[in-house]
């Protein structure tokens, strides 16, 4: 878990306002101080009682209460963090002419927190030339502009306009605050899980769903990072603003990472690598009249891109591999651990477990790094994007 935050969560008037309660839980799970501060308009929307159990803390409204304590600059002073969502178009107007005639305009002038909003309206009064000029303002400022997202409206109409989803909204927030450390560095991330074809339509496959790969990806493309994604059969989609090389089997997902790890500063292997393929591909379909009872497949070995990007070092490249071991003891999983980076010979390994619920297509992940000499590097426990981070101080 990353250290508490404290988080205004500015909530106003528009029927999203009923996702901001998940913007907050989502905040509150993960661990941080969560304080609301509601418009009038937003409280008509989503009641008081909802956000004070949700976010457990007294939920703000009034400019004229707590006087005494200075409140209308006090909470912006002591936020980390302050996240609008949604921001109406009257908000984001409002934020753009620097107004402070509530409380959450007063909050948001008295913090030099990161804000981050999250626009929700109609895609007219999105697409409206106001608002754009508004939101550009918003932007050439610093503030993070998360979404609209394109879909289904409040009424029958849809189209951009709808508020990002509360956890995107919160993973925006929270690399808001991230330092841009990687700027200038090429960073190669293989995702996903290769599949060996047996046929032209069956091939042995994994259950790798791409998700830790696709986080790291995402982070370093945050941190500033140029971001070459060896892709291979995700389950999610790739994040926008990186390279993304679409691969199928392990020798593709070899050629593509030799390939982009050329000039790399630090190549990643994520993706779960097939570690045989069918020695034979036929070129029709497998048919069982000509096979009878029994099917036998002969595997041979493919290539270990791993070990072949570590027996062949570079200075400057930082090379860190993954073991995804099913053994359940903690000691036991870090000694094949500690054996496979021997074996490997990357700077790096992620070790995790998996199982039949444990590590694939899951959204949290536990990790222990391990360098070379098997000594422990760090442990992470978390998201996913929470986990690439930890992954990504090893190259700061
Ligand atoms: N890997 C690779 N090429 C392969 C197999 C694996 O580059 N042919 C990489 C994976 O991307 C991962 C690491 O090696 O970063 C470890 O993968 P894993 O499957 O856990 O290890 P294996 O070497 O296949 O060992 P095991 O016998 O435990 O399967």
């Amino acid at each position: 878990m990353s250290v508490p935050l404290r988080v205004v969560v500015g909530i106003s008037g528009g029927i999203a306002a009923y996702k901001a309660v998940g913007v907050a839980r989502e905040f509150v799970l993960r661990g941080h101080d969560v304080h609301v501060v509601a418009t009038e308009a937003a409280l008509r929307f989503v009641g008081r009682p909802t956000l004070e159990a949700i976010s457990r803390n007294p939920v703000e409204t009034e400019l004229f209460e707590g006087v005494a304590e200075v409140r209308h600059v006090a909470l912006g002073q002591s936020a980390d963090l302050v996240v609008v969502a949604p921001a109406t178009a009257n908000t984001i107007a409002k934020l753009a002419a620097g107004l402070s005639d509530d409380l959450l305009g007063t909050t948001i002038l008295a913090s030099t927190a990161p804000l981050v909003v999250a626009p929700a309206m109609h895609t007219e009064m999105w697409q409206n030339a106001a608002t754009r000029d508004n939101i550009a303002t918003l932007r050439r400022r610093g503030v993070h502009v998360v979404g609209p997202a394109s879909g289904q409206l409040t009424g029958s109409d849809s189209g951009p306009g709808r508020m990002a989803e509360p956890v995107d909204i919160v993973e925006a927030a929270l690399a808001a605050l991230r330092p841009r450390d990687l700027v200038g560095r090429r960073v190669v991330v293989s995702a996903g899980g290769t599949r060996e074809p047996l046929d032209p339509v069956r091939f042995l496959g994994n259950r790798s769903s791409g998700r830790q790969g696709v986080a790291i990806a995402e982070a370093a493309r945050d941190r500033g990072a140029h971001v070459v994604l060896v892709a291979a059969h995700l389950e999610v989609p790739p994040p926008s603003g990186i390279d993304v090389r679409s691969v199928g089997t392990a020798e593709e997902l070899r050629a593509a990472v030799l390939t982009a790890a050329e000039g790399a500063d630090a190549v990643v292997m994520a993706a779960a690598v097939a570690d045989y393929r069918p020695e034979n591909v036929s070129d029709a379909k497998i048919k069982k009249e000509q096979q009878g009872d029994e099917l036998a497949l002969r595997l041979v070995r493919n290539p270990d891109i791993l070990a072949e990007l570590s027996s062949a070092p570079v200075d400057g490249r930082t090379v860190i591999g993954f073991a995804a071991e099913t053994e359940t003891d903690d000691e036991a999983l870090l000694e094949l651990g500690r054996a496979k980076i021997a074996r490997k010979g990357c700077d790096y390994l992620v070790v995790n477990r998996v199982g039949w619920s444990e590590g694939f297509a899951t959204e949290g992940n536990a990790v222990v790094i391990v360098s070379r000499g098997g000594d422990i590097v760090t442990r992470a426990d978390g998201t996913k994007r929470e986990v690439a981070d930890a992954i990504l101080d090893l190259l700061g």
